[in-house]
């Protein structure tokens, strides 16, 4: 498929190495056919067939369109979520101090973001949902994350920008957002996330030094 832009990385090196979280989108709308191009990615993702339960029933994509009426409520359904989350995290560490050394730096993050939402919500073009259903061996996180890493990668391919939205995980015991996405109660773990055209060209791909994470066991 064409990329959106020409700023797109030709090679599959490049596009491992330029992946990027981009955080900032502009109004453009990207055109439908790599919106489904993405998609389509994350259903080719691999999957726990170990559970015994066909694909076709695991995994569920939805993606949702800027200022539509369900794309505006579920923002709104999860910025509560998220307050109540930071709320209920504070009074855990409250009661419990042994927690903060360990929890005390998540804790701030969450309560950032509590108060200031996720801009990016509020502007990229497109929030993607993935839902994966719980199964055993309970591996549904995995399999999400190969599923978001497809569309990561697929959407760096196309030219195009994308935020992981973990607080998406919250959403999976909030009812009324099942209810949106016409999902039932408790079968099913959250991911999401948002793409669009960066409104400022990603940062450059970063440079590493493999041998201070690699060990070759020989
Ligand atoms: C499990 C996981 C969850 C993440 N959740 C978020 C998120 O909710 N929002 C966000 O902006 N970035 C999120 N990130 C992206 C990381 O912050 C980012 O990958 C890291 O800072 C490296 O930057 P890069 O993606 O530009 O290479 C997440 C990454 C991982 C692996």
């Amino acid at each position: 498929m064409a990329p959106e832009n020409n700023n797109m990385p030709e090679t599959f090196e490049q596009i491992i190495r330029s992946r990027r979280s981009v955080r900032s989108f502009t109004d453009e709308v990207p055109r439908i056919e790599a919106v489904k191009e993405i998609t389509a990615s994350a259903i080719y993702a691999p999957y726990a067939s170990a559970t015994g339960i066909p694909l076709s029933e695991t995994r569920k994509v939805f993606v949702l369109k800027q200022n539509s009426e369900k794309m505006t409520e579920a923002v709104e359904l999860l910025f509560s979520q998220l307050k109540k989350s930071s709320a209920k995290l504070d009074i855990t560490l409250m009661l419990l101090p042994f927690l903060r050394k360990k929890m005390k730096g998540f804790a701030e993050r969450l309560k950032a973001v509590s108060d200031s939402g996720i801009p990016s919500l509020k502007n990229a073009p497109y929030y993607i949902i993935v839902a994966e259903k719980k199964g055993f061996p309970p591996v549904e996180k995995q399999s999400l994350a190969h599923a978001m890493q497809n569309m990561w990668l697929t959407a760096t391919h196309l030219g195009l920008g994308f935020q992981l939205i973990s607080a998406t995980g919250l959403m999976s015991k909030n009812d009324r957002f099942l209810e949106l996405l016409g999902l039932p109660k408790g079968e099913y773990e959250l991911d999401g996330c948002v793409i669009g055209f960066p409104s400022k060209p990603p940062e450059t791909a970063k440079e590493f030094d493999m041998d201070k994470f690699i060990t070759w066991v020989e």
